[in-house]
């Protein structure tokens, strides 16, 4: 039975664990080979043994977003494995909180760099494998071949501003504007570009801080987390669903925008929030 993703190829950053791992193998049930990036290689080999065990078909390539040549490298890996790319998904992130007035140009320049540069490093190295072949199609045939899209992750942080996340919410705002300028530069080519902002999702940015979770950030451990303090006994009071979303739901927002139904939906933000911020 055909699927959603039937012959598409799909490249997920930061797929090893939360969303990105919820919508790495929703892609793979509806058909798409996957390619799944992670920072470290456990938790991406976890996710392809999950999709293989249900009979899909993927493969790992670990490594960071955030090293200067790693978009070349990873997009070089799909096309190797599968022959092409059909959607990129912009997923890998994570938060390095403080107040403004306390926040470190490192600490700035390290969300900056894997929510905003990241995104448009993957995507510029992607233009030879998406933006240039569908410019091929469309000299021989007159229209793209294939179904071809990008998704970026947002956050209401970015759309809303939030307390302790000025670096945060500047990279995830910024993404909204290179979504757009993606979208205006190669509609030409049919290759949509969407954003997906997410509200209160259930993953490990989001536990209590002192669960203590961390990341390694150039060979320091980086505390993931809101603190309990500051998440309090109301944190779902202003979300008119009353609850957080589930990786598996906000990987739905994902999933809807690279879907054949979005064909016509580009440069748009999808929030994702269970109505929170109306
Ligand atoms: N959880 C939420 O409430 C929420 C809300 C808004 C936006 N987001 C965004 O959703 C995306 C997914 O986050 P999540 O909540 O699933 O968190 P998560 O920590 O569960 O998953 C994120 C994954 O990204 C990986 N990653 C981080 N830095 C990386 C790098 N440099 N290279 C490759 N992989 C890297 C991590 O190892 C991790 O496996 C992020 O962009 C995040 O900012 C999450």
């Amino acid at each position: 039975m055909p699927s959603l993703f039937s012959n598409q190829v799909v490249v997920i950053t930061g797929a090893g664990r939360g969303i990105g791992a919820a919508a790495a193998r929703i892609f793979a049930q509806e058909g798409a080979q996957v390619v799944v990036n992670d920072l470290s290689a456990e938790p991406a080999a976890e996710t392809v043994d999950a999709i293989r065990n249900a009979g899909g078909d993927a493969i790992a390539f670990p490594g960071s977003v955030t090293e200067p040549t790693f978009a070349e490298q990873l997009l070089q890996a799909a096309v190797d494995a599968y022959g092409k790319i059909n959607v990129l998904v912009n997923n890998a992130g994570y938060t390095w909180d403080g107040m403004l007035h306390k926040m470190s140009d490192e600490q700035w320049q390290a969300i900056l760099d894997v929510h905003l540069t990241a995104p448009f490093r993957l995507v510029r190295a992607a233009a030879p494998h998406m933006r240039e072949v569908a410019k091929a199609e469309i000299a021989a045939h007159g229209q793209p071949l294939e179904p071809r899209c990008i998704v970026n992750v947002s956050s209401t942080s970015g759309l809303h501003g939030n307390i302790g996340q000025i670096n945060y919410a500047a990279g995830k705002m910024g993404i909204v504007g290179v979504t757009k300028t993606i979208a205006k530069e190669w509609g030409a080519f049919g290759i949509r570009c969407n954003a997906v902002a997410f509200g209160y999702i259930d993953t490990r940015l989001t536990q209590a801080k002192e669960k203590g979770e961390t990341i390694d950030v150039n060979g320091q451990a980086v505390a993931l987390g809101i603190p309990s303090t500051a998440l309090g006994d109301d944190k779902t009071r202003f979300i008119p669903l009353q609850r957080a979303g589930s990786p598996a739901e906000a990987a739905g927002g994902i999933i809807l925008m690279a879907s054949p139904y979005a064909s016509y939906i580009t440069g748009h933000t999808l929030e994702v929030t269970g109505g929170s911020g109306i």
